[in-house]
This record gives C-alpha cells, structure tokens and sequence, in this order.
C-alpha cells in the first residue's frame, strides 16, 4: 500500500484493493485449520479505539491480532479519559508515545480517522466513521464476493436499505465499481442521499428492477440511531415495500448470493428464511473478516520505516 494509513476505498487504486484481497487468502486458509497461530505480529503493538458500539469489526480485529501473536488492546471512549476532555489528536499522540504500531479507530465524525492519521506516527485503520466510509468491511464483502464467485467484474451487485446513512455502501460502492462489478442501490427516496447521482453506481427506488438478474443481493440495516425523523411511515411498511424475501428474489439470478453486514434486524431489510438460507453467506462474512484484517494488520504493522 502507498499510505500509511487504511482510510478509505475511494483514494486506493484497484491494484491495492486486490493486493489486499490477495493478501488475505492465505489467512483464511490459516483459520480454516485448528492452529491459528502466526508470528506475523511479534513485537507489535495494535490498539483498537472505538467511540461507538461494535461486535463484529472490534472482535474480529482483537481476534486478528492476537492469532498473529500482536500485543492487543482495546479503549472503549465511555470508559476512557476521553470522558474527561481529552482530544482525539491528544489520544492519538499518547497512544504514539507508547509506541503503538497500528490504531483502529471507530468514529461518529466522518474524516476523524483523517484527522488522527495526520497527527500520528501509528498506522490508522478507519473501521467506520459517521456516513463516510467502513473500508474493511466493503474489503471482507469482496473477498466474500470473490470466493464464491471467482470474478466479480461486470456482474450486478444489488444494496437494498439504509443507503443514506451507510458508510458500507459507501465503501461498497468506490471498492466494486473499481474492480469492474456494477452495483445498484435501492430504497426510499428518504434513504437514499443527496448526491447519490454523483456516485458510480445506479439507484433505483424499485425494488423489483434492484432484485432482477442480482447476482448478490447485500441488505443493510436501518439507522435510527443517526437519523431525524421518520424515514417512512412505520417498520413494517418499510418491510412490506423493500424487506428481501424469498418471493421476491425469484427474479434474481438463479444462484444469487445474500450478503449483509450486521447486524441484522430479522423480519425488516431480510425475511429470517432469507438470512439462513443455503444462498446466504452472512456467517461467511464474519470469518472472512478475520482474515482481511489479519492481511492489513500484517501489511501496515510491517510496512518499512520512512513511507508516507
Ligand atoms: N459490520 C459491522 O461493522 O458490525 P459491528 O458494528 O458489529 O462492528
């Protein structure tokens, strides 16, 4: 990678998203067997520095490090001395002083990892920041893509929810559009951004012509921590006009592949038959992201000393 730092998909090149992707293979290979310990990590130092909840993307980085035998620890903003004024730069350059090798931050401001990048020494990781991007988590969806179907180029990656307030789509969107897939998203006109035009994808609120020849269908939950107002009338009215189901996938392609990055709301953007189904690779999902995150943390926690 040029950068230090893993921020975002839209400034990295498709030769770097594949390297990534390319990276992690031996990774998943390593998790699929019962010993899953390497020494990539020996001597680094990894902390994870969230100020909004999270299972999944914290769990699987505290995973990735440790499995990589990488010193791994965690501040959690409610408990930390954030609470007591202290700035993200002035963490940033704290956790520098300790010598941390890589800083994974979670953020509800977009561009506070770009911020905290600039101030740092550490690599920054961006594991999700307000609306803007979740790079990570769009890197696992295309390594998910990728295994199931070889090449993704040209084939019609379909995002149905929350499109406005997701920085998953977002992370989708740049990272599919530059390995060649053609992505649609779909929603209420409440739930799709302004500006969306201006993104490389097609936007439809139909949710017929979304699901039509879909070769992956990708649900995304509804916000409502981050939104103001009502979005559309009620939950179930939302789930009656654009839940994915079961009948309404038959036009999709035949072998469509269900994808979402939770957490789910069982019974609002997928039916629960459509979320276990044999299509779905949701649980998939989840292992790969170890992997991924095994990839990056090798790849920026060795990177040589004097690159940007
Ligand atoms: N997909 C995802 O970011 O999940 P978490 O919020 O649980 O990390």
């Amino acid at each position: 990678m040029k950068n230090k730092d893993l921020l975002g998909l839209k400034d990295l090149s498709a030769a770097e998203i594949t390297s990534i992707l390319d990276a992690a293979i031996p990774f998943k290979a390593l998790l699929e067997k019962g010993d899953k310990k390497t020494n990539h990590l020996s001597g680094k130092s990894i902390v994870s520095l969230f100020y909004e909840n999270s299972t999944r993307t914290r769990v699987s980085f505290e995973a990735a490090a440790k499995f990589m035998g990488g010193a791994f620890m965690s501040i959690q903003a409610a408990t930390s001395s954030i609470q007591k004024g202290e700035t993200l730069v002035d963490t940033g350059k704290n956790l520098d002083a300790m010598k941390t090798d890589v800083i994974i931050l979670r953020h509800p401001t977009a561009g506070a990892p770009h911020l905290l990048a600039g101030n740092v020494k550490a690599s920054v990781i961006n594991a999700g920041d307000g609306m803007n991007e979740h790079p990570t988590q769009a890197l696992l969806d295309i390594f998910t893509m990728r295994e199931k179907l070889g090449n993704i180029k040209g084939k019609k990656v379909t995002i149905v929810g929350d499109i406005a307030f997701s920085r998953v789509a977002r992370s989708n969107i740049w990272g599919l559009n530059k390995l060649g897939a053609n992505v649609t998203v779909c929603a209420p006109k409440s739930l799709l951004p302004k500006g969306i035009e201006k993104f490389p994808c097609d936007t439809t609120i139909d949710i017929e012509s979304a699901l039509k020849n879909a070769d992956i269908v990708m649900g995304l939950r509804i916000q409502t921590e981050r939104q103001q107002g009502a979005p559309f009338p009620t939950i179930s009215e939302y789930a009656a006009h654009f839940g994915v189901s079961e009948s309404r996938l038959k036009i999709a392609s035949k072998n469509v592949i269900i994808m979402h990055p939770g957490p789910v709301n069982r019974g609002v953007e997928m039916t629960s038959s459509v979320i276990d189904s044999a299509n779905s690779v949701i649980l998939q999902q989840v292992t790969n992201g170890v992997a991924i995150r095994m990839a990056l943390l090798d790849i920026l926690a060795n990177r040589k000393e004097g690159k940007k």
